[in-house]
């Protein structure tokens, strides 16, 4: 039967698959909470301390003991944690290795750098472990800085009443969190910056020292050094292509204040799944088709940049649309000729560029789909 269980259905000693998070009750001597047991809501909360738990990681308990039977508003589920499961968060792809790493990372408090091409989910697996793990997820757009103060503070103009200008400086969210954490010391603040080799070599010198022991920044606001509280944790993410390393930019010693972890497109199978589960009106044979083709892309040492499941989603998007659902070959690589060719420099008509070469990837694996098809 679906929905709730009562107190009376559950069995002391039974073994029931359950979900543990970071029990959000301040002061509860138990660090873990559950709500569901076998995916159906259980009458009482189910708390535990055992140090196995990973949150978010499904979880097989023998229960114990029921708290509190007879109040529907009390009481709690005692259970023994038989064992750990791998963690799963709904919708996306962990790779095993590389989460299990990231669990680690995240719960020692050193920074982290993701290291991947553009597209292949550093922010979705950042965003979604820090949320599993309890952790408020602060992101901030490295790209956008041009000078050291920008991460704290960005400088606005306005006229006064008298017609002069005044200046203001507005907190960025980074800011907000950095001083929000020093309040809230119980919450624990995953600080993502994305595309951390795309800020200026000056501005990201200024923010090393947040990053080592010193732990501190240059708060234009105040015009003094903020010291960065311990429940603030650094993620940082760097896309980079294959023949980006010249263009870099971060150098070894700055390298070097993070645990690197390397990330890369999720296998073909689990992006064809993905794909499916948002785009399910796309026949399988179609998704398939556009995902081996990105990764022909993906794996073509001419081209530099990589190839984001971004791209592969909008394909997903046109072949999903009734104007476009009955389209032929030509317009299947019409459609890959915008959503993969126009992310790369150049043109899809000037066979030199890596736009080009990209053109040429599709036209050769269409014809190479093609025969596979007709011999079938
Ligand atoms: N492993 C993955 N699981 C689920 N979605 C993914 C995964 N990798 C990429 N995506 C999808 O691809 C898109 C880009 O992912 P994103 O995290 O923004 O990439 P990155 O930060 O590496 O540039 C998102 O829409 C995301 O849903
Ligand atoms: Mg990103």
């Amino acid at each position: 039967m679906a929905g709730k269980w009562t107190t009376a259905e559950l069995v002391v000693g039974n073994v029931y698959d359950t979900t543990f998070y970071v029990n959000p009750v301040d002061g509860s001597p138990y660090r873990y909470r559950a709500t569901h047991l076998d995916g159906r809501r259980a009458p009482k909360v189910i708390l535990s301390d055992d140090e196995r738990i990973r949150p978010g990681s499904r979880t097989r308990v023998r229960l114990e003991k029921v708290h509190k039977p007879e109040r529907a508003d009390r009481g709690w589920l005692q259970v023994e944690v038989l064992d750990v499961l791998e963690l799963e968060i709904e919708g996306i792809y962990l790779d095993p290795i590389v989460s299990k790493k990231l669990q680690v990372l995240l719960e020692s408090g050193l920074n982290i750098l993701l290291d991947g091409p553009q597209g292949s989910g550093k922010t979705v697996l950042a965003k979604a472990l820090a949320e599993t793990l309890g952790m408020e997820f602060v992101f901030f757009n490295c790209a956008a800085v041009l000078e050291a103060t920008d991460f704290l503070a960005t400088i606005q103009v306005r006229a006064s009443d008298s017609g002069s200008p005044i200046t203001d400086f507005v907190s960025t969210d980074l800011r907000k969190a950095l001083l929000e954490a020093g309040e809230s010391r119980k919450k624990r603040y995953l600080v993502f910056l994305d595309e951390l080799n795309r800020c200026p070599e000056p501005a990201r010198n200024a923010l090393m020292p947040a990053l080592d022991s010193v732990r501190k920044v240059f708060d234009p606001v105040t015009n003094s050094f903020l010291s960065i509280p311990d429940n603030v944790q650094f993620v940082a993410a760097v896309n980079r292509g294959r023949a980006f390393s010249a263009t870099f930019g971060i150098d070894a010693a700055q390298l070097d204040r993070f645990a690197p972890l390397q990330v890369t497109y999720l296998p073909a199978e689990e992006e064809v799944k993905l794909l499916r589960r948002r785009h399910p009106e796309v026949t399988r044979s179609r998704v398939e088709l556009v995902v081996q083709i990105a990764n022909v892309v993906r794996d073509n040492p001419e081209v530099v940049s990589g190839l984001s499941v971004r791209a592969t989603e909008e394909a997903c998007i046109y072949l999903a649309h009734p104007l476009l659902e009955s389209a032929d070959d030509d317009m299947f690589a019409e459609i890959l000729k915008s959503s993969f060719c126009g992310r790369h420099p150049g043109s899809w008509n000037e066979p030199d560029t890596d736009a080009g070469i990209v053109w040429r990837l599709i036209l050769d694996a269409m014809d190479a789909w093609r025969k596979v098809k007709g011999r079938r």
